[in-house]
């Protein structure tokens, strides 16, 4: 068994602190080396890309690579999509087996491929039916080691995320995010930070924020504006992973990860070192041709550099890319 086939240790405790910030599920992107390169700057629990819960019955090759992990990719959270309770259940079962802990139910992915199957955002037309699915997760995993993440609502002519804040309440879900956008919104205009205020003061049951989390400044400030119990940062993420570390240093702790990552070649040093080691694939090098433009968007030269990346077709080219970041 490689490394990377084992899975995460048995029981380890997935915080809930808004000192602890999270990695959301990011698909295409929140793979093992990912992860890893998140926590290495700070971040306290991960999410799985999201995964289908038909795919993890029928073991297929691309579930099973979505699901690679090691002991240091923990703790994880498992991020499945589906529509029946029932595959939902059987994934677990065959994923608790694995020593998988926590899972969460994804509720917000507006994709047309994912909702046509009535999974993802679709489930919002449903809350009942998230309601069975997420009472169901409970029941499967234990208390607390399940969560939901929703959106606001399908459309604006009906919000449902405090109908299922209410409804979950006492169910043993141990956490709900909301990114405040409606599905058919997808990405545009601006995340409603207010309705994770009003969540927060509504719901019994822990409430993380994503949405618009760009900035270690702009998570401090959604914290402050809504009092949520934790924050996950996505896009933000993706354009500089040393975001955790950033927004822990502004909460005051006192954390220095190993690296100099103030330093924005070290920190795609890292990024390439970490895909190297952990992803199995030759696609790792495609990756670094979406990943690491992103995180150099903003220095001058990029425009050349990102050229010279996206261009590249093995590692020596992207080493030299990289080693001309200034
Ligand atoms: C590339 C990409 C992939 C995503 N994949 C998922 C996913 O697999 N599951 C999910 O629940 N949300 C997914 N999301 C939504 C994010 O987790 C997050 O809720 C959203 O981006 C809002 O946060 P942000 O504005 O801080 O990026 C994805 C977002 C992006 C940009």
């Amino acid at each position: 068994m490689s490394a990377t086939d084992s899975p995460p240790p048995p029981v380890s405790g997935l915080t809930i602190h808004q000192d602890q910030p999270w990695l959301a599920p990011l698909a295409g992107f929140s793979d093992l080396p990912f992860r890893l390169l998140c926590r290495h700057y700070g971040c306290g629990a991960a999410f799985t890309e999201m995964v289908s819960a038909k795919g993890v019955v029928y073991q297929t090759r691309n579930t099973l690579e979505l699901l690679k992990t090691c002991p240091e990719d923990s703790p994880l959270v498992v991020q499945l999509y589906g529509s029946d309770p029932q595959v939902i259940i059987k994934s677990m079962s065959i994923l608790l087996d694995q020593g998988f802990i926590f899972f969460d139910l994804n509720c917000g992915c507006p994709v047309k491929k994912v909702i046509k199957t009535g999974s993802g955002a679709a489930l919002l037309k449903n809350p009942d039916l998230i309601v069975e699915m997420a009472l169901a997760m409970s029941e499967a995993a234990g208390p607390g080691r399940s969560g939901i993440k929703i959106r606001l609502g399908w459309n604006n002519e009906k919000h449902v995320y405090l109908e299922l804040a209410e409804k979950l309440s006492g169910s043993g879900i141990g956490w709900i995010t909301l990114h405040p956008r409606t599905a058919v919104q997808l990405f545009s205009g601006k995340a409603i930070w207010n309705a994770l205020k009003i969540l927060k003061k509504a719901a019994r049951i822990p409430v993380i924020a994503s949405g618009d989390l760009f900035t270690a400044q702009d998570a401090l400030e959604c914290v402050r504006e809504t009092g949520v119990d934790n924050i996950m940062f996505a896009r933000g993420a993706l354009n500089n992973p040393s975001v955790f570390e950033q927004y822990k240093r502004l909460r005051g702790q006192n954390f220095i990860a190993e690296a100099d990552h103030s330093n924005l070649r070290d920190m795609c040093v890292k990024t390439i070192e970490y895909y190297q080691r952990y992803h199995s694939s030759q696609k790792a090098v495609l990756k670094m041709r979406t990943l690491i433009p992103r995180m150099i968007r903003e220095i001058p030269g990029a425009k050349e550099l990102r050229k010279q990346i996206i261009m590249s077709k093995d590692w020596g080219s992207i080493e030299k890319a990289v080693a001309g970041i200034g």
